[in-house]
């Protein structure tokens, strides 16, 4: 897929006055710093069209980026627990958890890890939250650059192996990238590619 652009639309904390176009939508999720805005930028070959930032935390709020007129690439804020009742029961952010239950124009949630860490529980408690919630998604290892060949194939294959030894019976669509050396680049548009085509082929 080519992409002949990409803007920003809007930021904010209400899922409710998200963009109402029905058009499919792609979330970029994961822990504060994995490299999510980088990626979006990496993927629409724009310096700054997401802010990133080496300190953890730069990204707050839903932000909306409309691509080529007919899809969009939203930037989430880093997930981790809030603490929300005094038995110190955990959750994550409301409005993350809110955005993934009621925005129906979301097609696929990407999950990104950073390839050179052991799985998490932070990231395989929300996996098994979409799954539950049956909100369909795949994994993006990111930050490939900082591994050689031999290495990134065998985390990856670790941290994939992981998630069928526990609730997991497939794996998920998972994809290797780099957003300093553009890994993954071409394969991650084509997958988009692709759900945009059913979406609108089961939308007219
Ligand atoms: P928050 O918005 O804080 O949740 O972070 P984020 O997930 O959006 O991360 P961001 O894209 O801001 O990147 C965090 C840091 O990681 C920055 O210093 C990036 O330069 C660096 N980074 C992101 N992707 C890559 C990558 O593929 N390779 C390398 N080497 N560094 C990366
Ligand atoms: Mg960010």
């Amino acid at each position: 897929m080519k992409i002949t652009s990409a803007e920003f639309v809007m930021s904010n904390s209400n899922v409710a006055k998200c963009p109402n176009e029905p058009l499919p939508e792609y979330a970029f999720i994961g822990r504060s710093n994995v490299g999510k805005s980088s990626l979006i930028n990496m993927l629409m070959e724009r310096k700054s069209l997401a802010k990133t930032s080496g300190r953890p935390g730069k990204t707050q709020l839903i932000n909306h980026f409309k691509i080529n007129n007919n899809w969009f690439l939203v930037d989430l804020p880093g997930y981790g627990y809030a603490r929300v009742s005094k038995k110190d029961k955990k959750t994550f952010q409301k409005y993350i958890t809110e955005y993934f239950q009621k925005r129906k124009q979301l097609v696929c949630g990407f999950v990104l890890v950073d390839i050179r860490h052991e799985p998490q529980p932070v990231d395989l408690e929300f996996m098994e939250w979409l799954g539950t919630n049956q909100i369909p998604f795949a994994i993006i290892f990111t930050k490939a650059d900082k591994l050689k060949p031999g290495a990134i194939e065998r985390q990856a294959n670790a941290y994939l192996q992981k998630l069928l030894e526990g609730a997991w019976e497939e794996a998920p669509p998972h994809f290797t990238t780099s957003s300093t050396n553009r890994m993954g680049r071409e394969e991650l548009l084509e997958f988009i590619d692709g759900i945009n085509q059913d979406f609108f082929k089961s939308n007219t």
